[in-house]
């Protein structure tokens, strides 16, 4: 059958998507890059936030119509958005054939075959209540990662690996360990396995994915790996390049971690850990674990440990009961943090998260409004100010390929070359222009302009 996929959300489903299409494509299925070529259309959705969700019910909505309408097509919503709705789902969008949660999705091949008998096929993950830590076979329901074809990757140097699925750390306002289960760290020897087969196919940056990736753990015959062990298994794999981690959380976040960035060569110098907020107040209402005053202290041993490490972070405008006071706090912390960008969110009540059931969200929406652009404003200060300090330096970029708003130039590249993007050790976008061919390549760009957000600049000429 013709397949299409369509992604919503973060590096997690990307990834999961990745997977299935080496999972579907050795099925003998075909991907098609068109919605309107296909026999089956799938949607790999996120639940964190309620705008992922809409788009898609709203998708279906119309794939409904085209069903209505005598078209012979198969309809199916996987991941996150699917173990969250469930059955659900069918209420909502009736045209719905397949409902597979993102521990299920190594069994799509059969259930297309269901759905192409005319059944429903549902798949999904125990209720975490009936599941809440992992059990030892889990950790075998990673072989769909072992065999995943390496040309479903995000471009042909860059490769993800999860080390780790599920969270254990029921953040108040977050519905990620209710759709993604239990925590679980995958084996060591299967993480550095899938690194050489990667790396063997040409991959040179790998990022590694965990919820709290640097919460990672395995034990196994009575000897533990941490985090940092794991840095060190990998960065040994020969070939790799560059070795970065998302998305960590700061409990737990221990210097052995530090350390490994600091050793390691291709272990790059950047770290995305989200505050979510800066109030000891509201961090404790979110359950987050951590106070302001352990937070500032890993930003200060990330710098004093790691030199010139580059900061990213997350924050939630108008969570239940934040005060004026609290929200300052927030705003405080993103000029103390100077990240280099920041995610900010507006919060969104999730059904079934704790935040949702107990407390009242209680911010007018034009208060949440103005804290959010507040945010916003704040970081773009400070991320200019980041940005601006590499004018006049040389930084090197891996070429992710030409980027996207190349057209929209004012003024155009030189014949024969075109804007094209990378991306520094420490994740910051870098244009300049060159040839395409540079794509997959590592380059040295002269800096000699920023935003808040890019580094602009010209290839050096050595
Ligand atoms: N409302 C708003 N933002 C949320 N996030 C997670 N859950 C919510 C929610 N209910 C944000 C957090 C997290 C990021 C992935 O999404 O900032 O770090
Ligand atoms: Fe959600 Fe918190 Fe787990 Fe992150 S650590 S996935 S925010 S529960």
């Amino acid at each position: 059958m013709k397949v299409y996929l369509e992604t919503l959300g973060c590096q997690m489903n990307r990834l999961d998507s990745e997977l299935v299409r080496s999972r579907l494509r050795a099925s003998g299925h075909e991907m098609v890059a068109e919605a309107s070529e296909a026999d089956v259309v799938l949607y790999n959705t996120c639940s964190v936030r309620d705008h992922a969700e809409q788009k898609v019910l709203s998708r279906l909505g119309a794939d409904g119509q085209r069903k209505a309408a005598g078209k012979r097509l198969i309809v199916g919503v996987l991941g996150c958005m699917a173990q969250r709705m469930g059955t659900q789902l069918r209420q909502a969008a009736p045209c719905v054939d397949i409902i597979c949660g993102p521990g299920q999705l190594a069994r799509l091949p059969q259930m297309l075959e269901v759905a192409a008998d005319g059944e429903v096929a549902v798949a999904l993950d125990p209720d975490r209540r009936d599941h809440p830590k992992a059990t030892p076979s889990d950790d075998e329901n990673d072989w769909i990662d072992m065999v995943r074809d390496a040309e479903d990757t995000p471009t042909a140097s860059q490769a993800f690996i999860r080390v780790a699925r599920g969270c254990d750390r029921f953040c108040t306002y977050c519905i990620v360990p209710f759709v993604r289960g239990p925590e679980i760290s995958r084996p060591p020897d299967h993480l550095s396995h899938e690194a050489r087969r990667l790396v063997d196919a040409g991959k040179t940056e790998i990022t590694l994915l965990g919820q709290t990736v640097n919460q990672y753990r395995h034990e196994s015959d009575g000897s533990t790996t941490r985090f940092s062990d794991l840095l060190h298994i990998l960065a040994d794999t020969p070939g790799l390049r560059r070795l970065r981690f998302v998305t960590s959380h700061p409990v737990d976040f221990t210097d052995d971690v530090l350390q490994a960035m600091a050793e390691l060569p291709n272990v790059c110098e950047y770290l995305h850990v989200p505050a979510q907020s800066g109030s000891d107040a509201v961090l404790k209402s979110m359950n987050r674990g951590y106070t302001r005053a352990e937070y500032d202290d890993l930003i200060d041993r990330a710098r004093t440990i790691v030199p010139g490490i580059v900061v990213a972070g997350d924050f939630i405008a108008g969570f239940p009961g934040e005060t004026e006071a609290d929200h300052l706090q927030s705003v405080d912390l993103i000029h103390r943090s100077a990240y280099k960008n920041s995610f900010i969110f507006k919060y969104s009540p999730r059904p079934g998260t704790p935040a949702a059931k107990r407390l009242a969200d209680d911010v007018a929406e034009d208060v949440k409004k103005r804290r959010h652009s507040e945010l916003l404003a704040a970081q773009d200060a400070v991320g200019l100010t980041h940005h601006r300090a590499y004018i006049g330096r040389q930084v090197e970029a891996l070429i992710e390929g030409p980027s996207p708003r190349a057209a929209k130039q004012p003024t155009p590249a030189p014949a024969g070359q075109t804007q094209m993007l990378g991306r520094t050790r420490g994740d910051h976008i870098v244009v300049f222009d060159g040839a395409e061919s540079l794509a997959g390549q590592y380059v040295r760009v002269d800096v000699h302009d920023a935003t808040h957000l890019v580094l602009l600049g010209q290839r050096a000429k050595v």
